[in-house]
């Protein structure tokens, strides 16, 4: 029977349509697998379905001898040396479209809690601090009418931008390297960066992370922000240079900050801990039962396609690979 190998247990919905066809591995570690154990456990598997934490590097994939398939558990990209696993005739596969509204609600969970304060009047309960209502007690900002810059307008930004419109009626603006598809957004206009970074009120990102992208957010551009404005991120930690976030925080600058995406996770920079008008999530984005379930789905299907020889649905080397089928 040929292998699979999951590097973190994903929904069982998944793992019982592959145990049909192959030998499952899974990790069964609650943690990532490190690259010893990837590069061990690889050596003979026919797919690969790893995290977006994940990296298959040129050195991973050159261990893997029966690979034909990296099924990324996903919807992100940028983990996987999409490149040299072409050269080497490894299709390569993602999840997209299934995670848009639960990754863009988990945008606006942050949003919420960092204007209104919800994490910090939620400790302050538990602690017994509530001594009946106060007027100046965790004051938060207003969304209603305010002004939301969204950077990357693809299909997560547009589902963020439709929820602020027809949910807040606020001022939707973004910054996208091409314009969106008029389809995908509502009402929204696309302004250079500088001028969203000055004028918006709540700042989210939704970019997908390239060359372009790495650290799109720094000094320079916190600096260009209002001093009280809210700050999200749910794209990559790596769109953003840590060590300007957390000058900025230090000058006290940012009303608040969200964010579910770290540089180098899972080891983020602990001085983050430090700011109590910062909200940390550990990349739940795409993290709902609907959500994760149809993604077990998509990537049991798109390894079950490449072993039946037929190009998965959602691949991403398509061009390179499925050109019968172009
Ligand atoms: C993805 O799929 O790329 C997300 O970051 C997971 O939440």
């Amino acid at each position: 029977m040929d292998k699979v190998l999951v590097t973190r247990d994903i929904p069982k919905n998944g793992l019982d349509m592959l145990k049909r066809e192959f030998e499952v591995y899974v990790n069964p570690y609650d943690r990532n697998m490190t690259k010893e154990e990837l590069i061990e456990k690889i050596e003979d598997v026919f797919a690969v379905i790893p995290m977006v934490s994940d990296k298959i590097d040129k050195e991973v994939i050159d261990r893997a001898k029966k690979l034909k398939i990296i099924a990324n558990y996903g919807v992100g990209i940028n983990n996987v040396d999409i490149e040299y696993a072409t050269k080497k005739g490894i299709f390569f596969t993602n999840t997209p479209g299934v995670l848009t509204q639960s990754t863009a609600e988990l945008g606006w969970a942050l949003i919420m809690a960092c204007a209104r304060r919800i994490v910090n009047s939620d400790s302050f309960t538990r602690e017994g601090k509530f001594t009946g209502f106060a007027p100046t007690l965790m004051l938060g900002k207003e969304l209603y009418n305010a002004r939301i810059g969204i950077i990357g307008m693809g299909r997560i930004g547009s589902s963020v931008a439709r929820m602020a419109r027809f949910g807040f009626n606020m001022d939707v603006v973004y910054y996208n390297r091409s314009i969106s598809d008029k389809e995908l957004i509502v009402d929204t206009g696309k302004i250079e960066l500088d001028e969203l970074l000055k004028t918006s009120d709540v700042i989210i990102l939704t970019t997908p992370l390239n060359n372009e992208s790495k650290h799109l957010i720094s000094k320079r551009e916190f600096d260009l922000m209002k001093s009280d404005v809210v700050f999200v991120n749910i794209a990559r930690g790596e769109v953003v240079d840590t060590d300007a976030l957390i000058d900025t925080l230090r000058s006290g600058k940012l009303f608040a900050c969200g964010l579910d995406v770290y540089e180098n996770e899972p080891d983020f920079d602990k001085r983050l801990l430090e700011f109590d008008n910062c909200v940390l999530l550990p990349h739940i984005g795409s993290a709902t039962i609907k959500t994760r379930e149809k993604m077990a789905d998509i990537v049991a299907n798109n390894v079950i396609s490449a072993y039946q020889n037929r190009c998965p649905e959602f691949v991403v080397n398509r061009e390179a690979l499925c050109a019968a089928e172009k």
